[in-house]
């Protein structure tokens, strides 16, 4: 057993249902974790009291929170971060499917997927939904990868079988073969899952879809991710490529894909009657507001999320978005709601927290197991420590209440300062351990 001694914030509500007071914060907590779970919370000094024999891990210079939860990222993508000034299809055609198709060859592949791995972690996210490669190699090498780190990982090979470049694309067939054998090899092996991942319908047809299905249908718990409504363009020739469909849900939700592990992402330009079936069916939504803001996607419509009850999480959509730091993307969340004027819907720093993690939790189906620091939860942590003399140190310690430190946190900190991060009660060796 340890005894962590830190000051602790995390959401074990949800803000957009229970109103700000969802924000819970204990300055000098105890944490006491055995075999990865925490089993007792209160303030230190009684914890001590009442453990006086154990390890105490002194977290006190710094805020501890629950570890992250990206719900929207892309693997093959971690080297082509930073490719600005083109709308998502012109940045897909130069700068992502170029890489995606380098991942033929496996060795680059396991080279990518430590790159990945590495910078996760190292920002504090300690559970993700990932789209993995077109290959089913890279896919499988990148689970061995993610069973390495210890990270909590959803993931699937990604399928599509046309508009794309030719060696990106499958067939129904393959694809039900290679994504059978992937499941049965990793989903639900240790801290793995698998998500069936369709790239997006503009380049799925539907007989793939259909294969979709199937293998969602393959294993419990199996997940599904995919793209959606995230550019004009892309949403009209959606509308073209299915004139059977309602509109672009409508595509997936005509084979079965989509209910409480269905995690929609991007669904900027949604539409009423999609936000409706999302509420109808529980799916989610991840909101990835770098991503939207650097290819010009547009601004997303959270407080119509919120009208209808779809569930909002967050991603960074690494590469689209401009890194793996859900700080950021928290930060850059609130930005868009105040650009949207009154459209937006004001997020408070608590909201922001829980968007970054016990909402992906939820997302995830993990909601039991991670996402907040309660008892009972796992020891999924990320400790933020200022360096010293920075304006981040000088200003969270003349912060005037739980709330505004947090707040100082989304606008100042940097993965820079994110200095230990455990996943049930084991130090990453990602994160390259706690300096
Ligand atoms: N739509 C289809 N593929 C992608 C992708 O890789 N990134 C983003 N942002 N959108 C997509
Ligand atoms: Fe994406």
């Amino acid at each position: 057993m340890t005894l962590y001694r830190a000051t602790v914030l995390d959401v074990p509500g949800d803000p957009f249902t229970d109103g700000p007071d969802a924000l819970r914060a204990e300055t000098d907590a105890g944490l006491l974790v055995r075999d990865g779970v925490i089993t007792a919370r209160g303030p230190y000094a009684e914890l001590r009291a009442a453990h006086p024999g154990e390890p105490v891990e002194d977290l006190t210079d710094g805020v501890l929170l629950p570890g992250f939860v990206d719900t929207h990222v892309h693997y093959p993508q971690v080297r082509v971060i930073g490719g600005l000034g083109m709308p998502l299809l012109d940045w897909l055609e130069r700068c992502a499917l170029p890489e995606e198709a380098r991942l033929a060859d496996d060795r680059y592949a396991a080279a990518v997927a430590e790159d990945f791995l590495t910078g996760l972690a190292a920002a504090g996210t300690t559970t993700a939904l990932v789209f993995g490669a077109h290959f089913a190699t890279a896919t499988d090498v990148f689970f061995a990868a993610a069973e390495r780190s210890g990270l909590r990982i959803t993931a699937g090979q990604v399928v599509s079988d046309r508009v794309l470049r030719d060696e990106l694309l499958t067939d129904p067939d393959r694809a039900l073969t290679e994504g059978r054998r992937l499941i049965e090899r990793w989903h639900g092996r240790g801290r793995l899952r698998y998500a069936v991942t369709p790239r997006f319908s503009l380049s799925t047809s539907d007989d793939l879809l259909a294969v979709c299905g199937e293998l969602l249908e393959a294993a419990d718990g199996v997940a599904f991710t995919s793209h959606a409504n995230e550019n004009l363009r892309e949403v009209d020739r959606v509308r073209e490529l299915f004139p059977g469909s309602d509109d672009y849900l409508d595509t997936y939700d005509k084979h079965g894909l989509l209910g409480p592990r269905s995690v929609i992402a991007h669904n900027v330009h949604v539409t009423d009657a999609e936000l409706d079936l999302m509420a109808r069916v529980g799916a989610w939504s991840s909101h990835c507001p770098t991503s939207n803001a650097s290819l010009g996607s547009g601004l997303f419509p959270l407080r119509r999320h919120a009208e209808h009850g779809v569930g909002v999480a967050m991603g960074s959509d690494v590469g689209g978005g401009t890194g793996f730091s859900l700080v950021k993307e928290g930060l850059q969340a609130y930005f868009a709601q105040q650009l949207l004027g009154p459209d937006g819907l004001p997020l408070t720093s608590t909201h922001l927290l829980y968007l970054i993690t016990r909402a992906g939790a939820r997302a995830l189906g993990l909601d039991d197991r991670v996402g907040d620091l309660g008892v009972g939860k796992q020891f999924d942590a990320s400790w933020l420590r200022p360096s010293p003399g920075s304006t981040f140190a000088t200003n969270l310690a003349h912060a005037e209440d739980a709330a505004d430190a947090l707040a100082k946190i989304f606008t100042l900190s940097t993965p820079g300062d994110v200095a230990a991060v455990w996943v049930g009660g084991d130090l990453t060796t990602a994160s390259g351990g706690r300096p």
